[in-house]
């Protein structure tokens, strides 16, 4: 039995005023499993239907058509039993400003129908680094620690199924270990993790297979190996002072002063290399290094770049 099931998942949003349908896509048909014990990562950029899709699973939004399951129980037919078995850190900071940390574990553990947790409560509370937090109040909590206390919050009744929707999304680099140093022995001892995250550095080092979601449609899906591999081999990587001039050859990815090109092989190195010099260029710290799973991302993404046929795709 899979952990989590999607199966054939669309869900219909009203379109933005002025579109051209009533109604748009925000998932197309999206079907895949997560089996028990993987640590999944969901990636797509802003607006792909990540946030849409973990809303479904923990039956906080009904799929237009569809079905979902956390361990074989359906998340509308049987929403007790799916959420029990799910803890979900969602993408937004929510909480109840009344509450002390401590307060708020033990009123959802009370949710949960669980009395007495405390030692669990403590065991989170030590794990995220909260335990000198555990009688302020959350509204007086920073940001980064309210996002602790919303994975605490996720965990305490000991969901067999985690769920994160980019849980490091602007956290500092202390919290992200915290998390993932935690996170991960979760799943070592069993938990299955389902990851969001803008940090692609992150998926690589965490996750075991991935999906990558393009405006609500599943584009690739392959074990993080197999993603890397796939992708043509090697980056050239140099710095430039000026502007990147045109007469380079396309496909450069620019951040700044340093450019990228994907090198299959050697010739053509060379070639953007010779291009470079032709075209009057000092090149700084110049690198040739594995394709990694950015790199992939955005060639995954650039294949699958927006036709107009698509971009008027919607239900009627
Ligand atoms: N409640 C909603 N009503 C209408 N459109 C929505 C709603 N929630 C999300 N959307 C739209 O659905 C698409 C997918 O959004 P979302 O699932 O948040 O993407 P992601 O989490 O991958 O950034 C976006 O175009 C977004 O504007
Ligand atoms: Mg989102």
């Amino acid at each position: 039995m899979p952990a989590i099931s999607f199966q054939s998942v669309s869900k219909a949003y009203p379109s933005p005023r002025n579109a051209a349908s009533d109604t748009f896509l925000a998932l197309d048909e999206v079907s895949f499993n997560i089996d028990q014990g993987e640590f999944f990562g969901l990636l797509g950029p802003n607006g792909a239907g990540k946030t849409t899709l973990i809303t479904i699973l923990a039956g906080l939004a009904r799929a237009t058509s569809g079905t979902v399951s956390v361990l074989g129980s359906d998340v509308q037919s049987d929403y007790a039993a799916a959420r029990r078995k799910l803890g979900v850190v969602p993408q937004e900071l929510v909480f109840d400003p009344f509450f002390n940390v401590r307060e708020a574990l033990r009123f959802q553990s009370g949710y949960f129908g669980i009395q007495h947790n405390d030692a669990w409560i403590d065991e989170l509370l030590e794990s995220l680094g909260l335990t000198d937090k555990a009688h302020v109040n959350m509204r007086v909590l920073s940001g980064g620690m309210k996002r602790r206390v919303l994975v605490a919050l996720a965990l305490v009744h000991r969901p067999p199924v985690i769920v994160l929707d980019e849980p490091t999304a602007g956290v500092d680099v202390e919290l992200r270990q915290t998390l993932w140093a935690f996170i991960s022995k979760l799943n070592k001892q069993g938990s299955t993790v389902l990851l969001t995250t803008h940090y692609l550095e992150e998926a690589e080092a965490l996750c075991g297979r991935i999906a990558m979601l393009k405006e609500g449609r599943v584009v690739a899906l392959d074990t993080t190996r197999a993603l890397l591999k796939a992708a043509s081999g090697n980056v050239l990587q140099f710095k430039i002072d000026s502007e990147l001039p045109l007469s380079l050859p396309a496909g450069a990815r620019v951040t700044g002063r340093v450019v990228q090109y994907p090198a299959i092989d050697a010739l053509a190195i060379e070639q953007y290399l010779a291009a470079a010099r032709e075209a009057g260029l000092t090149l700084h710290d110049i690198e040739i290094r594995r394709a990694d799973l950015e790199d992939v991302f955005l060639q995954v993404m650039k294949q699958h770049a927006q036709t107009p046929s698509q971009a008027s795709k919607a239900v009627v």
